[in-house]
């Protein structure tokens, strides 16, 4: 699942990821991390989410990255802003009121671009990578954002029925990537629905990860 995958995913418009409206575990699991209107929240390989209209219209600071330009050019406009473009190394930080893009990899965001973060949204970021890189990812979450909590949005499903992504991320895989730095509740769960139902069964989770 390298930069050349999404590329292509996002060129085919193979985007079945994307939601039309807000994530149903976000509106209803938000409040957990009471958050404050102003605080800023960190939404890694945001896609081109409604959710990002959706935080901003609840009074929230998002700042997101994401491989694929186009997506993040596309935010602005739907949202009617035009924003303040500069590229940096490797990455190109688009901004606008509320609201700040990094076009680019995430893997190359350093803390000093993103600046402080109160909280952080993964919702089919963590599940978007194979096993192998989700250390890694995880790693840099924290790094980059000094163990913020975070509400993260998983599929727990066996993995045999299909190949990924989304991949299935087990409570325990989560307890091993973050277990050192946070404590893991549940918040929600309901069971896999939309197009991804038709390839397999299982469970949508929305967990709460407080710095311990
Ligand atoms: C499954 S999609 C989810 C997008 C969004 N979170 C949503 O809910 O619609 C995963 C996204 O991660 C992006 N992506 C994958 N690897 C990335 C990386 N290393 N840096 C930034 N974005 C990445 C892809 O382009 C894709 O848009």
């Amino acid at each position: 699942m390298d930069s050349d995958f999404w590329k292509q995913r996002w060129q085919q418009n193979q985007i079945g990821f994307h939601e039309g409206r807000e994530n149903n575990l976000l509106s209803r699991c938000i409040y957990h991390l009471a958050l404050k209107p102003g605080d800023r929240i960190f939404v890694p390989l945001c896609g081109k989410a409604a959710d990002l209209d959706w935080l901003v219209a609840q009074g929230y600071h998002v700042t997101g990255i994401e491989l694929h330009q186009a997506a993040v050019e596309e935010v602005f406009q739907r949202m009617g802003l035009v924003p303040q473009v500069t590229r940096l190394n490797g990455l190109t930080r688009f901004e606008a009121g509320p609201i700040m893009l990094f076009a680019g990899d995430f893997f190359e965001l350093h803390s000093n671009l993103l600046g402080h973060v109160d909280a952080i949204y993964d919702r089919a970021a963590l599940v978007a990578l194979p096993r192998e890189m989700r250390k890694a990812y995880a790693e840099h979450l924290m790094t980059l954002t000094n163990n913020a909590p975070q509400l993260l949005i998983c599929f727990d499903y066996d993995q045999s029925q299909m190949d990924g992504p989304p991949f299935s991320v087990s409570e325990a895989e989560i307890r091993e990537l973050y277990g050192n730095r946070y404590k893991q509740e549940r918040a929600a769960m309901v069971e896999i629905s939309g197009p991804l139902s038709q390839r397999c069964s299982g469970n949508e989770i929305a967990w709460l990860l407080s710095a311990d």
